[in-house]
């Protein structure tokens, strides 16, 4: 997945807006581990650039849904600020794992990964309304919280720079479901409609990554708990 072969392109240019906040946490791990090389064994290398794309489309497709939905909002609205902040969060998290899939080997296993994930998230864009845009982005990035934190813990060990970076992530998720819910909200979504929503969104995702149930058990990530937290948060 070089950046010719992204999942999805990169928006066009969003407003500018100046947010007071001190170095974000990404931009400091970056600043940190970017002048080495990460280390992996040949298996951890090929099992997660099998799963990097799962974790590269969302981000990627994430990012042009708050980059449109942010432009069409008024300028310097509290609601335009909100999104646009989730996108350059996105915007991080991308450029993160890029760096890092560009140390990991390309196979064809991933490219398959790829396709199945680009499917997958380009259906879910496919939403009729904004608000089930938004209530679909919420579901996937509870669901997304529960795999960072999975995917944290695997067999690299807990200080590994990778495992930092999910910690990372799944910290930035956790906010984004807030705010994609109370936009989902804003535009007439009901809780009812969130709480179904979910379910499903939960169901299809755990298709996705089932179809690389190999490489997650090469990480020593237990899908199956994975499925029951992510189906039990929802009960
Ligand atoms: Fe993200
Ligand atoms: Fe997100």
């Amino acid at each position: 997945m070089s950046p010719s072969s992204r999942c999805f392109p990169l928006p066009a240019d969003s407003p500018i807006i100046a947010v007071s906040q001190g170095e974000h946490d990404i931009n400091r791990w970056f600043r940190q581990f970017a002048p080495t090389r990460l280390s992996f064994t040949d298996e951890q290398a090929l099992s997660l650039a099998q799963l990097m794309p799962l974790l590269l489309c969302g981000e990627q497709s994430a990012q042009l849904v708050f980059s449109q939905h942010a432009q069409l909002l008024p300028a310097n609205s509290q609601s335009q600020r909100a999104l646009l902040l989730v996108e350059r969060d996105e915007s991080r998290h991308d450029q993160a794992l890029e760096w890092v899939l560009q140390q990991l080997p390309a196979s064809s296993q991933q490219h398959r990964s790829q396709r199945l994930s680009q499917r997958f998230y380009a259906r879910l864009g496919r939403s009729q309304t904004t608000a089930e845009q938004f209530i679909n982005i919420a579901a996937l990035d509870a669901c997304v919280t529960q795999v960072m934190r999975a995917m944290s813990v695997s067999t690299l060990g807990r200080n590994h720079p990778f495992s930092q970076l999910c910690q990372l992530i799944m910290r930035d998720e956790a906010k984004h479901v807030y705010v994609s819910r109370q936009y989902a909200a804003e535009n007439g979504a009901s809780f009812a409609q969130m709480h179904q929503r979910a379910v499903t969104i939960s169901n299809s995702l755990f298709e996705l990554l089932s179809s690389q149930h190999r490489a997650f058990e090469h990480l020593g990530v237990d899908l199956d708990n994975l499925e029951r937290k992510l189906v039990s948060k929802w009960q």
